[in-house]
C-alpha cells in the first residue's frame, strides 16, 4: 500500500463528509456526521503523526513543512473540540463547520502538493511502501477500537 495512496483516500472521503454535512440543517443529522467526521480525522491525524510525519521531520529538506503540519493538525483538533461543545442546531457551528473545512482543505492541499512532492525525493519507493503499510495497520486497529468491535 502506498502512503500517498491511503492518505488520498483518506481526504477524499473528508471533502465527501463535508459535502454531507453542509446542507444538513437539523441538529440530530449533523451530529452523527460530525462524529464520522471527527472520528476520520482523529484517526487520521494519528497515522500521519505517529508513522509519516516522523520519517519527514528527520530530513532536513522536509522538517519545516512537517512542523507546520504538526501544527495546522492542532488547530483542527481545537476546532474540533469547539465544535463538541456548540450545540449542532446553532450558527456559531454551521460558521465553524465552514471555518473547520477551509482549515482541513489548505492543509491537504499542501499535504497533497508541496509535502508528498518532497517526500518523494526524501523517502525511497520502498520506504513509503513500509509506512504505507504500517498506517494501514494502525488506521484499522485504531476503526476498531472506535467501533468497539
Ligand atoms: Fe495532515
Ligand atoms: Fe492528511
Amino acid at each position: 500500500m502506498d502512503a500517498f495512496e491511503l492518505l488520498k483516500n483518506d481526504h477524499a472521503k473528508v471533502s465527501s463528509l463535508f459535502d454531507r454535512i453542509e446542507p444538513a440543517t437539523d441538529a440530530a443529522t449533523r451530529q452523527q456526521l460530525f462524529a464520522q467526521l471527527k472520528q476520520e480525522l482523529d484517526i487520521h491525524a494519528h497515522i500521519e503523526e505517529t508513522i509519516l510525519y516522523p520519517a519527514l521531520k528527520a530530513a532536513a529538506e522536509t522538517r519545516d513543512i512537517t512542523e507546520e503540519a504538526y501544527e495546522e493538525h492542532q488547530e483542527v483538533k481545537d476546532l474540533l473540540n469547539e465544535l463538541e461543545a456548540t450545540p449542532a442546531d446553532s450558527e456559531e457551528w454551521s460558521d465553524m463547520i465552514m471555518e473547520l473545512r477551509e482549515n482541513v482543505e489548505h492543509h491537504v492541499e499542501e499535504e497533497e502538493g508541496e509535502m508528498f512532492t518532497q517526500a518523494r525525493e526524501v523517502l525511497s519507493e520502498q520506504q513509503l511502501n513500509e509506512i504505507g503499510a504500517r498506517m494501514s495497520a494502525e488506521k484499522q486497529q485504531k476503526q476498531k477500537a472506535a467501533t468497539g468491535s
